[in-house]
């Protein structure tokens, strides 16, 4: 495990190194622009790396991290990668990648104040609050907090599917296709959670935008 800034330094030669040796043009055609066909909205997590968990080469995909992978309409940075991802890079799917043991849906799920994370923490609060019915009838805490992990995942795909240019993208063809995954530490498995998304339909009505084209 790289633990000073020098092994992060000499890891990148070593990697330039046996990058070159299998694939001599690699960094030739990436230099010469991007085509990622998915966009990851992962938690800053350490332990859940885009394109090593995945098996991806950079190039791939277009990522964009924060603490418990949320998707906040206030949130500038985020939807500015979004909106380059949907409409510039023309991404295929969005995906939404939790993990279990996430440490921001531990903080929101308890009633400790963290100082100004607090602030963040309450968008996942609000995700508990739309299941609260449901995550309340949960004794096991472990479970309760896994499911919590899940349903925070759903909320943030449906978050995606609120917004105003992706359903405009929908107006126009069949892509962005939304998706929520979580992955585990525990055995490094990423599991699709069947909550994809390329439409509006799914959402109340008042999140509709009405499709002037038709
Ligand atoms: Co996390």
């Amino acid at each position: 495990m790289a633990e000073t800034i020098k092994n992060l330094l000499d890891g990148n030669a070593l990697w330039v190194n046996n990058t070159l040796k299998h694939n001599p043009t690699f960094f030739d055609k990436l230099a010469t622009g991007q085509s990622p066909k998915f966009l990851w909205i992962g938690c800053s997590d350490s332990r859940v790396p885009a394109t090593e968990i995945t098996n991806a080469l950079p190039g791939s995909i277009f990522v964009q991290r924060n603490i418990a992978n949320m998707v906040v309409h206030t949130d500038s940075n985020l939807l500015s990668v979004v909106y380059y991802a949907v409409k510039v890079l023309k991404v295929k799917h969005i995906i939404v990648v939790g993990h279990y043991g996430c440490g921001g849906v531990q903080a929101a799920m308890s009633n400790d104040n963290f100082g100004f994370i607090d602030n963040w923490l309450m968008h996942i609060k609000d995700s508990y609050r739309l299941h609260q019915e449901e995550l309340d009838g949960i004794k096991d805490e472990q479970k309760r907090f896994d499911r919590f992990v899940e349903v925070n995942i759903q909320e943030q795909v449906a978050n995606l599917a609120k917004i105003s240019f992706i359903q405009e993208e929908w107006d126009n063809g069949d892509f962005p296709h939304i998706h929520g995954w979580v992955y585990s530490l525990k055995d490094g498995l990423l599991k699709d959670l069947n909550v994809s998304c390329s439409s509006n339909e799914g959402l109340e009505k008042v999140y509709q935008y009405i499709n002037k084209k038709k």
